[in-house]
């Protein structure tokens, strides 16, 4: 199985990726890294491991249409089965989304369907939520919306800034990512209308309390 990634930016995600894929857990090839931002740091990654780049930069098309048209050709070029969004900042337009359907999935640093967009840490504790985490999911045309592949779900604490959560949640992403690419890999992952069933999955069945005294 051929994967694209798509990046805008750091490309920690990405990193867990090819960790993966050269530990030998991904069941697939990353085969293209694209990027709509040219400086960012992520295509440094993917290029120090070989693994063909290419900037798609949207400033330089005068509508969506297009950019997605060069985006689609250069996807289709490299033999992509599956589209990884991995910190890619652009929105796309329902005709790009419907023509990727469950082959196009998404990181968000949040329990979706709760907080959506973007600022998910600095939300999630105004709002005091006891647990927040993320997710690995289908895209559809709504943003942030789509069968949910995976998540990890970690405790928040008094303590917590939005910068100390999103590191803690960025560590499960760069665990779930991969896993959930490895499962569609290996064929284990179908859609049945907006759930998501996964073949031989293990599931955790005690709850788990926060605070707990
Ligand atoms: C991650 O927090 C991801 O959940 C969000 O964008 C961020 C990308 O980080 N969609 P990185 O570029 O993978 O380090």
């Amino acid at each position: 199985m051929n994967i694209g990634v798509l990046i805008s930016g750091r490309g920690s995600n990405l990193r867990s990726l090819i960790e993966a894929q050269v530990g030998g857990q991904l069941s697939a090839e990353i085969a293209t890294v694209i990027s709509n931002v040219p400086d960012a740091s992520g295509l440094e990654i993917a290029a120090s491991h070989g693994i063909p780049i290419k900037v798609i930069n949207h400033k330089e098309f005068d509508s969506r249409k297009n950019f997605e048209g060069a985006l689609n050709k250069a996807l289709i070029l490299a033999d992509i089965d599956l589209i990884c969004l991995a910190g890619f900042m652009r929105i796309l337009s329902d005709t790009f989304v419907k023509n990727w359907r469950d082959r196009l999935i998404n990181v968000h640093p949040s329990l979706l369907p709760s907080f959506k967009g973007l600022n998910t840490h600095e939300r999630a504790l105004e709002a005091g939520v006891c647990f927040t985490g993320c997710t690995i999911h289908f895209v559809r045309p709504a943003m942030d919306d789509g069968p949910i592949i995976l998540q990890a779900a970690i405790p928040t604490l008094p303590q917590d800034t939005p910068e100390t959560l999103a590191n803690r949640v960025l560590q499960q992403e760069h665990i779930i990512f991969p896993l959930a690419v490895r499962m569609i890999a290996e064929g284990r992952v179908k859609v049945e209308g907006n759930v998501v069933k996964i073949e031989g999955a293990s599931f955790h069945s005690a709850p788990i309390i926060n605070p707990f005294e």
